[in-house]
């Protein structure tokens, strides 16, 4: 067993298998609201670590840089020691969650361009949104970087929005976190239906963790619907 370095609300972070790398557990725990809000669903974390597996391989296949080294097994990876960088990446397709909510938009308006937002990485005080000019006040990122993470993201959604469409899964937003490795941003942190937005194409059938923090029931039907039809298109 490796060390646990750190438990994270849906991850446990352990030693790797030399300082160049840690391994990341996925737990079987759903949180929302911070946390405030919190179950265990019995397979999420085989689920999630299946999807997000599938995703990044994906992603590398087409030239994405990521933190991924190798699956080691169900719920278990191996990926690169990066310096996460403070900043969640938040991108929009369709209007939907807090944008909905903070702009007084219907869920599932159209938006006339993808939305890029980025919140401040800090349970205590609850991410809350941040624009460039303050993360580079507070030396989370450079002005540099933050041009790189946006672009890379951009690129993510072009790629993730055909994937998904070819499995009739409609993207609407999600979330992406980067980390600095050798000189180089590279993608870290889990791409699941629980940090993306995903609805069925014919039906806004919600397949993510909407599910939970709404207490719509079914949550691990709709990951495992997301699981099924990302496996006939890959
Ligand atoms: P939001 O509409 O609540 O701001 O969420 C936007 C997207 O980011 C959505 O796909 C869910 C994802 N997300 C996370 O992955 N982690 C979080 O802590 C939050 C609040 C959202």
């Amino acid at each position: 067993m490796n060390n646990i370095l750190y438990e994270g609300k849906s991850k446990l972070v352990c030693s790797g298998v030399d300082e160049n790398s840690i391994l990341i557990r996925y737990k079987d725990t759903a949180t929302a609201f911070n946390g405030e809000k919190k179950a265990e669903l019995l397979g999420k974390g085989r689920l999630n670590a299946e999807i997000s597996n599938l995703i990044y391989a994906y992603l590398c296949d087409n030239g994405i840089k990521t933190h991924l080294i190798k699956v080691i097994d169900d719920t278990s990876v191996l990926v690169k020691k990066a310096e996460i960088i403070m900043v969640e990446v938040i991108i929009r397709n369709v209007a939907a969650g807090s944008f909905s909510k903070k702009y007084g938009v219907t869920e599932g308006a159209h938006l006339n361009n993808v939305v890029v937002e980025f919140s401040y990485k800090s349970d205590i005080l609850g991410d809350p949104m941040i624009n460039k000019s303050q993360i580079t006040s507070l030396g989370v990122a450079t002005a540099d970087e933050i041009k790189e993470m946006t672009s890379l993201a951009l690129s993510i959604n072009d790629l993730l929005c055909s994937l998904f469409m070819k499995a009739a899964i409609r993207l609407v937003d999600f979330k992406l976190e980067f980390g600095r490795s050798k000189g180089e941003i590279i993608l870290c942190d889990e791409i699941s239906p629980d940090s993306c937005r995903l609805w069925d194409v014919d039906t806004d059938k919600k397949l993510d963790k909407d599910r939970f923090r709404r207490d719509l029931g079914d949550v691990l039907d709709g990951y495992s619907d997301v699981l099924r039809r990302l496996k006939n298109v890959r």
